[in-house]
């Protein structure tokens, strides 16, 4: 796929930073409500919601993603909070597909509204998806998401593979003492469904601030727990700047995905940039600074001024997300709000 990008110094120049990493792959939050309520993600009573009126409207919200675009953005992934309650998104899909250069649109759901919405999405050009799903045990499901949807969760995740989405990839976050045992459960029941499983590590983006670095279930564990249930595992090559790093299964071709953002980090292959549902510019998940752009789209920026704004975050971006700095502080924002 190919994107027209604007000359190296012109308006719309490419998204590089000062380490030399140029910029592909957008995520957008389209809202920060979600109908899970995770306990890594979000408390049980929901975070303080972002107010309607500072959510991007779609025009809004369009105009940024294709501002982002024509500076080099050649996939956007769109999620949240849960993007699939977004009223719009088959439509905000179809239009982000007929951008030029056709950027590739995949999404992150939980699943809950993939059975209604799988096939239009697809017939709208949505091309990959992420559903999350942390435990196979509904009583666990619902303790993790303090609702008891897992029957839905399934029924999305078999929407998807019915309407032809492939892969259909499995988000598995694993917390000691809640789930970690059901490592090998899970990948062999991804194996069996043909679902592309990747396990993610935990990070410290919870709205309680109770991450805690020595519990956490790390590459390693996950790579033992898989080994000692009689998996045999190979480090697959090119992984380019993809989060998971991919292992074949049993010799393949299967494979299971790790995402090792804390004992693993990518950073120095990060080519993602954010916006989340209010509008705010993020370079880096774990960023701790913004660029307002509501505020600008609002009072009549032009198109070129709002993508120097976006250039001029992305060059401030760090070198990596800072998580060994005895110093870091986890973002003000919990994942839920920021768009995971
Ligand atoms: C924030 S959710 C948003 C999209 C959608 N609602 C979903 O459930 O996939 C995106 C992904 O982030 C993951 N996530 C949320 N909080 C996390 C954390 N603290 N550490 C690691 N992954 C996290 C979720 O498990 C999910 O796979």
């Amino acid at each position: 796929m190919t994107t027209p990008v604007g000359p190296a110094d012109g308006p719309f120049a490419p998204l590089v930073d000062t380490y030399g990493r140029t910029h592909r792959d957008l995520r957008v939050s389209l809202t920060d409500r979600c109908s899970l309520r995770c306990t890594y993600c979000m408390p049980a009573d929901g975070p303080p919601w972002i107010p309607g009126s500072d959510q991007l409207t779609t025009p809004e919200l369009l105009r940024v993603v294709a501002i982002a675009v024509n500076s080099g953005i050649g996939a956007v992934r769109l999620t949240g909070g849960e993007p699939l309650l977004r009223p719009d998104v088959v439509d905000i899909v179809r239009a982000i597909t007929q951008m030029p250069g056709s950027p590739e649109v995949s999404l992150t759901t939980n699943g809950l509204r993939l059975p209604g919405l799988a096939a239009p999405l697809v017939d709208a050009g949505l091309q990959r998806v992420n559903i999350s799903l942390d435990t196979m045990d509904r009583r666990r499901f619902e303790q993790l998401t303090r609702r008891d949807r897992l029957i839905d969760t399934l029924a999305g995740i078999a929407a998807a593979k019915a309407a032809g989405l492939d892969p259909v990839k499995i988000n598995t976050v694993l917390m000691r003492g809640v789930n970690e045992d059901e490592a090998p459960t899970l990948l062999l029941w991804a194996l069996e469904q043909g679902l592309s499983l990747r396990f993610i590590e935990q990070m410290p983006l919870d709205p309680q601030h109770s991450w805690d670095r020595s519990t956490m279930v790390t590459t390693d564990e996950i790579l033992r727990l898989l080994v000692t249930a009689g998996f045999d595992l190979s480090e697959a090559p090119g992984r380019g700047s993809a989060p998971a790093q991919e292992w074949t299964v049993n010799g393949g071709p299967q494979t299971v995905g790790i995402v090792g953002s804390v004992t693993r980090p990518f950073c120095g292959d990060c080519d993602r940039v954010r916006v989340t549902s209010d509008g705010q510019w993020r370079s880096c998940l774990f960023a701790r600074t913004e660029t307002d752009l509501r505020a600008p789209l609002r009072t009549g920026a032009s198109d070129g001024e709002l993508a120097a704004l976006m250039r001029l975050d992305v060059t401030g971006k760090q070198a990596g997300h800072g998580l060994d700095d005895p110093g870091f502080l986890q973002p003000d924002r919990p994942m839920s709000a920021i768009g995971g």
